[in-house]
């Protein structure tokens, strides 16, 4: 009888979209990606997590779990080939598909041009957010291709479609992202295979936790980031309705428009973002700042090696 309660209160949450599809997220251990997994989990899906830290992944997988979800974590460098593939080896072998690949890992520095660690900065992103992405989408898709179906969603960022000032090597790459999604997209989009493109500004994880608060962009010395959860319901929200491309906070697109219209008028809204009262109007700084909000948590276990 008690086993049936679980089983039914399990079925009710369940999306039927969902419901026992798969979903590969990389850089699952912590951040966007832990929330990610978890949201697809609380719709009813099953989990393959991918990130480099062992232990931190047993631990999200064991939250996906306490969900009543099926999760498979597997200890994975994006940027070693043989490591990715023995991942989606992994995921074949346990659940025989992948619906959903959430191409999610990545690292941002903090700098700007002049700086002598800038082009190193520049190389170790490519690395980790580009070219991670493209090992891990080159082993998916033939699978997609395969079953005829799936999702590819690509984690950029709002600096994925205007660069601010001292974050040239993030930026860099997240436009690079940003057109490697276009490509893609275009290129599957003869069979029932999406691609979606995610635009999140600011969030609060710990992606920027070493950079000093002077060393920020200036708007984002003020700005109240987003939760990793309202960046993981908008990729549930993007898969399930099969949006290109995702906003966040669809205010962010008013300096997207301004860069499309001229440079002149995107530096202007980004020079204007500097000043508090206006990155208050556009729901940008309601409150407590990245520095205070990622201060407030835990610091994570460094990773081993
Ligand atoms: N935070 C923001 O303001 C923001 C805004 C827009 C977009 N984004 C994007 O969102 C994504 C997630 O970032 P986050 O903010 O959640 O940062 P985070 O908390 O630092 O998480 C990054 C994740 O990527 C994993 N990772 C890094 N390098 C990896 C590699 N070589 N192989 C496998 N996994 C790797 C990390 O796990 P391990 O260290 O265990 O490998 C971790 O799980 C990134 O692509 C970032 O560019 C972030």
């Amino acid at each position: 009888m008690a086993i049936r309660c679980i089983y039914t209160k399990k079925e009710e949450r369940m999306n039927p979209f969902f419901a026992n599809k798969v979903v590969l997220v990389t850089g699952a251990s912590r951040g966007i990606g832990r929330a990610v997994a978890l949201a697809f989990a609380r719709e009813g899906a099953q989990l393959v997590l991918a990130a480099r830290s062992a232990d931190r992944l047993a631990q999200v997988e064991s939250e996906i779990r306490d969900l009543n979800s099926e999760a498979l974590s597997v200890p994975t460098d994006v940027t070693s080939p043989g490591a990715v593939t023995a991942l989606v080896d992994a995921a074949m072998n346990r659940f025989g598909r992948i619906d959903v690949l959430v191409n999610n890992a990545g690292i941002g520095k903090v700098g700007g041009i002049e700086s002598a660690a800038f082009e190193d900065d520049v190389r170790r992103t490519l690395q980790a957010s580009l070219f991670g992405m493209i090992n891990v989408t080159q082993r998916v898709l033939p699978i997609l291709r395969q079953q005829g179906s799936g999702t590819i969603v690509n984690m950029s960022s709002v600096m994925g479609r205007k660069a601010f000032s001292r974050f040239g090597s993030y930026a860099i790459v997240m436009h690079a992202v940003s057109a490697f999604s276009d490509s893609l997209r275009q290129e599957v989009a003869s069979g029932d295979i999406r691609v979606s493109v995610i635009h999140p500004a600011l969030t609060a994880t710990d992606l920027l936790r070493e950079a000093e608060e002077a060393e920020m962009p200036p708007p984002f010395r003020h700005m109240t980031p987003l939760s990793s959860e309202d960046v993981a319901r908008a990729v549930v929200a993007a898969v399930r309705s099969r949006k290109r491309r995702v906003v966040l906070p669809r205010t962010a697109n008013m300096l997207l428009l301004g860069e499309a219209l001229s440079p002149r008028i995107g530096d202007l809204i980004a020079t204007a973002l500097t000043l508090r009262p206006i990155a208050r109007l556009l729901g940008m700084s309601r409150g407590k700042t990245y520095h205070e909000t990622i201060l407030s948590h835990p610091k994570p276990m460094k990773r081993p090696g």
